[in-house]
């Protein structure tokens, strides 16, 4: 077996059945990582790749940070795994206590999982099980959105939005689902700095899903506050607040996805804090960690914890749980992580980059092929025509041309999105831009 240092062309790469990723293609001509620091990914051959998206939207305070390193050394030394089951380790109230701490208003009770998808599928089962604790069990139904990503257990490809990541398992869905229209309006919005104009009608559509299925049906709406996975689409000023009061004059649970909007990455906290809406049940993972340890957090309000806490003592009170909910190792890093936040203002860093950010963005305003250029504290979603007959192509073309010349980007479709580590610099962000924009002019 070869060293990840030394990982060529030559080692076998058969067995590894990979995510989301086209195999075949990826087999015949495959992109290594070999190590990484700060804002920079190392190929085996040395080549150093400038990190534009976080690795996958979740390095936000940079790469190798020896902080997490020894948390996480010295937590495996001491103790590498304690069950949270009518069990448990200090560092784990330790670190719910520091999450509630830069949460949002009220959101101060915290389940631990260990992934995203977990995040989203736990948080739809505390909605489902809060009305019923409450003796309102009629109220089953859950709202997403069109274009939506809420991974990929059954609960989030259910309130999810991306056809291909449903037709296969259409037939297995969880029931009583409804979705909104999504927000993304080129005509109207194309772009737009910052949060679009145009779109907060949309929001509407949750009353006309609450008049359909009635109101005494419907338990919780969940929505990304900036989508990420299907190409960046920002909220159009005002609909998060609609769709707050809509859920709040029904009795409706409003669950934020906070998976890639969490840690600072919109120049808050919390995209909750930034956009001034507070929901009911937040899903996070990624920047939880800086990526280094996989784990997930919901944080609900406290008054729908307490709904819980009713009954017999000894009776649990949510049977729900992972057996690495609360991972010793995982809260290390994770302590370790929001230490550093602190210490150097992440969770507030992009705003002050966000206008150099923003108008770096719309340079590329009028490069070959550039239909919209959407920008929120630091992410960026360029959006690219399509070639004609071959959705998906330029945006690959782009991809892969970036990747040639040093620079890691997201594509989905002919969507090109950046998010990179908090901890980044003017001169990166020239390089990320000049970067694209060779990579959009080479393109015929
Ligand atoms: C908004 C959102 N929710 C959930 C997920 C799923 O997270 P994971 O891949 O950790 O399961 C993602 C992943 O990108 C995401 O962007």
């Amino acid at each position: 077996m070869a060293h990840s240092d030394s990982l060529s062309r030559d080692a076998d790469l058969d067995a590894f059945w990979m995510p989301f990723t086209a195999n075949r293609q990826f087999k015949a001509k495959p992109r290594l990582l070999a190590r990484a620091s700060g804002m920079h990914y190392f190929t085996p051959e040395g080549r150093q790749i400038l990190d534009g998206v976080a690795g996958l939207w979740c390095v936000n305070a940079g790469h190798g940070r020896s902080e997490i390193t020894e948390a996480v050394a010295r937590q495996l030394g001491t103790l590498d795994f304690a069950p949270t089951f009518q069990m448990a380790h200090p560092s784990a109230f330790e670190l719910a206590t520091a999450l509630a701490r830069i949460a949002p208003p009220g959101l101060d009770r915290i389940f631990f999982t260990n992934s995203g998808s977990e995040s989203v599928d736990t948080a739809l089962k505390i909605a489902l099980a809060y009305h019923r604790a409450r003796g309102d069990a009629a109220r089953t139904k859950l709202i997403g959105r069109e274009r939506a990503y809420h991974g990929v257990g059954f609960g989030g490809i259910s309130v999810g939005g991306i056809g291909s990541n449903r037709k296969t398992w259409s037939a297995s869905l969880l029931p009583g689902v409804d979705h909104l229209a999504h927000t993304h309006d080129l005509k109207r919005n194309a772009f737009s700095r910052g949060q679009p104009a145009h779109g907060a009608e949309l929001a509407e559509e949750l009353e006309r899903r609450v008049a359909l299925h009635d109101p005494s049906t419907i338990a919780a709406v969940i929505v990304e506050p900036i989508a990420g996975s299907t190409g960046v689409l920002i909220p159009p000023r005002g609909y998060l607040e609609r769709l707050r009061q809509i859920c709040d004059r029904h009795g409706i649970l409003l669950i934020f996805d906070e998976v890639i909007t969490g840690f600072g990455r919109v120049g808050a906290p919390f995209a909750a804090q930034e956009f001034g809406v507070t929901p009911d049940i937040m899903t996070t993972a990624k920047g939880l960690t800086n990526g280094a340890v996989p784990m997930g957090a919901v944080l609900a309000k406290r008054s729908i914890h307490d709904a819980f806490m009713q009954g017999p003592e000894g009776t649990i009170e949510l049977f729900h749980g992972y057996t690495y909910s609360a991972h010793p190792t995982a809260c290390a890093a994770a302590l370790a992580t929001l230490g550093i936040y602190a210490r150097e203002g992440l969770l507030t860093r992009a705003k002050s980059l966000a206008q150099y950010w923003e108008d770096a963005a719309h340079s590329l305003r009028g490069l070959p092929h550039v239909i919209d250029v959407r920008n929120y504290g630091l992410i960026l979603g360029l959006e690219l025509e399509p070639a004609a007959g071959r959705p998906g192509a330029r945006g690959y073309a782009i991809y892969l041309d970036c990747f040639e010349r040093g620079l890691l980007v997201r594509q989905s479709g002919d969507i090109i999105a950046l998010s990179p580590p908090l901890v980044v610099e003017r001169p990166h962000i020239d390089q990320m831009f000049g970067t694209l924009a060779e990579a959009l002019r080479n393109q015929r």
